[in-house]
């Protein structure tokens, strides 16, 4: 495979482990996990991510990264070269970061926006009611410099191939970001009221399911989220693997970035969750705060209670907070350009501008159904559906992480439990002696449970939504 000889190489197992991390922890762990654990129940969402997590999650990383370095190949070439009848999930792959691009670098935006509002207004001012609403909804221009600002940062990086200087601080921003969560959690547990949040958050508890529809919601929220969490089913681990040393540990390395991702989203809903119930002085806010809005709100009126010190605290945390979607936002961009470089044998140069055009353009969109679009009435039809304008960031949220990830993580099962085998991925990961210890939960996993598992609660999600069955 000529590719496979010109390609760079990660220099070590570390550096490989830093930039996966640094694709992986990012709004996802720190504005996603909290607000779905928050909206689907607590500590059932919690142990449901976990199970999820050491178990499908482990076995799909590792069949990408492998299948990534068996190759040496990115995304739409690396499906194609396993078998030609998957081409097409190759594209199905690389349509996914396009559509998440756009709305990560707004949510980019609001977090710009509140790192600079802490160093330039009072955290009270921050706190009050209708602050975030009155941003998001604000029909001036202000929303879409925001965006711009975010964006502006990304596509420098991606421009300048400044990644690694970046990825490289993240080996101080990250364990500050720990510390800061963990500090900040510390702090919201003296706050009256934060005990029921934090056993709503850790303790399972059945009773908000009332019949299996619940149940099947919970669960591809669950699904979705770890997908986005662990920059998986969008091609970017295939990318990454290219780039491995045949002789390091991919199972280890596996196992790294997920407690390590997984870490850090715990920590975010330790932090979060039982600050609504501080904040509101019950639980009842949940029902409410549960939405994207949630960091938005709750972590400022958290931080307005600690007066001065409060503001530096929301300036820094906000500060990190933009670093770690940053360096998301990074990968996905640049996923982004190489498909458009590799997949249309364009020059770097037209790569960049034409995915940069599209991405912004997209963002734009997604930023006017919050103004422009909501009107008055914010009712309109698409093929004869009413939508809500407000909810396009919602609606491409819910086609990547609900509809197109869990199909292509469905085909990549079969593609690797019955086309190319689990056998082609284990002598992959066990090239130059690496023993795979997991192996027998890694074939059961992608032969049967995961494709299994995925298929019913696609299946039975979008029937049960379309009304065709009743669970
Ligand atoms: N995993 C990132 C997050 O949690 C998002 C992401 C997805 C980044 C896919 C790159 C690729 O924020």
């Amino acid at each position: 495979m000529a590719e496979l000889a010109t390609r760079s190489k990660f220099s070590n197992r570390m550096a490989f482990i830093l930039a996966a991390a640094a694709s992986a922890v990012g709004l996802g762990n720190l504005w996603r996990f909290p607000y779905l654990a928050a909206k689907y129940g607590g500590g059932t969402f919690l142990l449901v991510y976990l199970l999820l997590v050491v178990t499908f999650g482990f076995s799909l990383m590792v069949a990408e990264i492998a299948l990534g370095r068996k190759t040496g190949l990115s995304a739409v070439a690396a499906y194609r070269a396993a078998n030609k009848k998957f081409a097409w999930l190759g594209w199905l792959t690389a349509a996914i970061p396009f559509i998440i691009t756009p709305y990560y670098s707004v949510i980019g935006g609001w977090v710009t926006k509140y790192m600079v509002s802490y160093a330039t207004t009072p955290a009270a001012d921050i706190a009050a009611d209708g602050y975030f609403t009155g941003f998001i909804l604000s029909s001036g221009p202000s929303t879409y410099i925001w965006f711009l600002v975010f964006f502006a940062c990304v596509a420098l990086v991606v421009t300048f191939g400044l990644k690694s200087g970046i990825e490289r601080s993240n080996k101080v921003l990250m364990p500050l970001l720990i510390f800061l969560a963990v500090a900040i959690f510390i702090y919201v547990m003296t706050l009256d009221g934060s005990g029921a949040g934090l056993k709503y958050y850790l303790v399972p508890s059945f009773e908000n399911y009332h019949n299996v529809g619940d149940f099947v919601q919970l669960l591809i929220a669950a699904m979705g989220q770890m997908f986005f969490s662990l920059s998986l089913a969008m091609g970017i681990m295939i990318t990454y693997g290219s780039y491995f040393e045949k002789h390091e540990n991919i199972e280890k390395s596996v196992r790294t970035i997920e407690i390590f991702d997984t870490g850090i989203a715990f920590l975010a809903g330790l932090m979060i969750i039982p600050a609504i119930f501080a904040v509101s002085g019950d639980g009842s806010a949940v029902a409410t705060h549960a939405g994207p809005g949630l960091m938005f709100v709750v972590l400022p009126q958290t931080f307005a209670t600690l007066g001065v010190a409060g503001r530096i605290i929301g300036f820094v945390f906000f500060a990190l907070v933009f670093f770690a979607a940053l360096t998301s936002a990074i990968s996905l961009m640049e996923t982004c350009v190489s498909i458009v470089q590799d997949q249309f044998k364009t020059s770097r140069k037209t790569a960049l501008i034409s995915a940069f055009a599209v991405v912004a353009l997209m963002g734009i969109v997604v930023n006017m159904g919050y103004n422009v679009w909501l009107g008055a009435d914010p009712m309109h039809t698409i093929f004869g559906t009413p939508y809500q304008a407000n909810q396009i960031l919602d609606f491409l949220d819910f086609m990547s992480n609900t509809v197109f990830m869990p199909i292509a993580a469905l085909f990549t099962c079969i593609l690797v439990g019955w086309v190319i085998k689990p056998k082609a991925i284990i002598d992959e990961v066990e090239e130059g002696g690496v023993v795979f210890k997991a192996k027998g939960l890694f074939s059961v996993m992608i032969k049967y449970v995961a494709p299994i598992f995925t298929a019913m609660i696609l299946v039975g999600y979008i029937l049960n939504t379309f009304g065709v069955i009743h669970l």
